[in-house]
């Protein structure tokens, strides 16, 4: 009986030390020292075997038995540890590598892009991008700009008035402290019709020429607001302006400048011409065209019918422009410029006009509808 004994517990230190998992050894557990293990059914059949081998039989049995435990707990010790480690390996993150890149979930607005375009190509000319309040006073967006009060021109343009009391005070001082550093013809306090939604981005060339001193090359790109709407006009749209400062600049200058931005925007091959025309702050006045990219400028097409986009024309309008006016330059604060030493040129354009030329969109008003058919045909 004790050889059985030391049998069973060479055997099963044996698997004991081999098993491979702590399933394993909790069933090695069950079998060799369970309730229905061979060894349990010896120690506890004891009582029936002759007195003279109990004593053995009983020591021999609790000692394997007693062993076998302490091998099994140190066992699952072991095999706990190596879990554990090949769990911490298996589950390791490597917080070194770079994250997944994102989906591209959309992409710039059309008149972003355009927008983004215009200020490329002038950057490349060595313009700076400025931007301005779109919340502006009367005083840059009309009176500097050579309207005086109760010109005409004021009224061609359909401005929205703000009341003043609709400003919170610190819009309403930061206007208040603006106007009082306007120049000469300034209104010095904004009352009741001295705030507007800016009607071009024109006000920032006072605000430029205050800002720094020649010479100036800068583009302001940023939304305007009239009371106007139907297919081609929108009661808030995009302009961009461009502003030229310096000794010696003549409308030479600013013909190729823009020959070189409207190359630039619709084409190498394109040429600019400019007509004259009349803004109250610019001296001499000009609208500037492009020569149209569907008929390449002649009038009509490959097939001999008039083109539609020119009407038959050849020349396209894009916007205006002129030699800054002296007034203008004396509205500048602390004493003006002295229009015997700089002059400069100025020119406006739409965003909208730009990118419904450019892609044919017929309608500006598909621009503001967010109707994702649309938008993606210019990803
Ligand atoms: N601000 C003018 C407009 O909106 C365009 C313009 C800009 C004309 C600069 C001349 C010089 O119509």
């Amino acid at each position: 009986m004790v050889e059985r004994i030391e049998q069973i517990e060479r055997e099963a230190a044996e698997q004991i030390a081999a098993a491979s998992g702590s399933a394993e050894l909790e069933e090695l557990r069950v079998t060799h020292l369970g309730r229905k293990a061979e060894l349990t059914g010896i120690l506890r059949g004891i009582a029936e075997l002759p007195a003279d081998q109990r004593g053995p039989v009983g020591k021999r049995g609790n000692e394997a038995r007693q062993r076998l435990e302490a091998l099994i707990s140190e066992r699952a010790a072991e095999l706990d540890s190596a879990e554990l480690e090949s769990r911490l390996a298996s589950d390791a993150v490597d917080v070194t590598l770079p994250g997944a890149p994102a989906p591209p979930v959309g992409h710039p607005h059309l008149i972003s892009r355009t927008r983004r375009r215009i200020e490329d190509i002038m950057v490349g000319l060595g313009y700076r991008v400025l931007e301005g309040p779109e919340v502006e006073l009367d005083y840059y967006n009309f009176t500097a700009l050579n309207h005086p009060p109760g010109h005409p021109a004021r009224m061609s343009q359909d401005t929205f008035y703000v009341a003043p009391g609709s400003l919170t005070q610190a819009a309403m001082s930061a206007a208040r402290a603006a106007a009082d550093g306007g120049g000469e013809g300034g209104a010095a306090t904004p009352d009741e019709e001295l705030v507007v939604l800016r009607t071009h981005t024109s006000p920032m060339q006072v605000r430029a020429m205050e800002a720094q001193e020649p010479p100036i090359f800068v583009v302001v790109p940023g939304k305007v607001y009239r009371r106007d709407s139907d297919a081609t006009h929108s009661p808030m749209f995009n302009q961009v302006e461009g502003l030229a400062v310096a000794e010696d600049i003549t409308l030479a200058d600013l013909q190729g400048t823009l020959l070189e931005m409207l190359r630039g925007i619709f084409g190498e091959g394109r040429e600019a011409r400019m007509r004259p025309h009349f803004f109250p702050f610019t001296e001499p006045s000009v609208e500037f065209d492009v020569s149209c990219f569907a008929c390449d400028g002649s009038g009509s097409l490959a097939d001999g019918s008039r083109c539609g986009l020119c009407k038959g024309v050849g020349w396209i309008e894009v916007g205006g422009a002129g030699m800054v006016d002296p007034n203008v330059f004396g509205f500048v604060a602390d004493g003006g410029y002295d229009p015997d030493r700089v002059q400069g040129f100025a020119f406006g354009m739409g965003v909208e006009r730009i990118a419904m030329l450019r892609y044919g969109v017929p309608d500006l008003r598909r621009f503001l509808d967010n109707d994702v058919r649309m938008l993606e045909q210019f990803s």
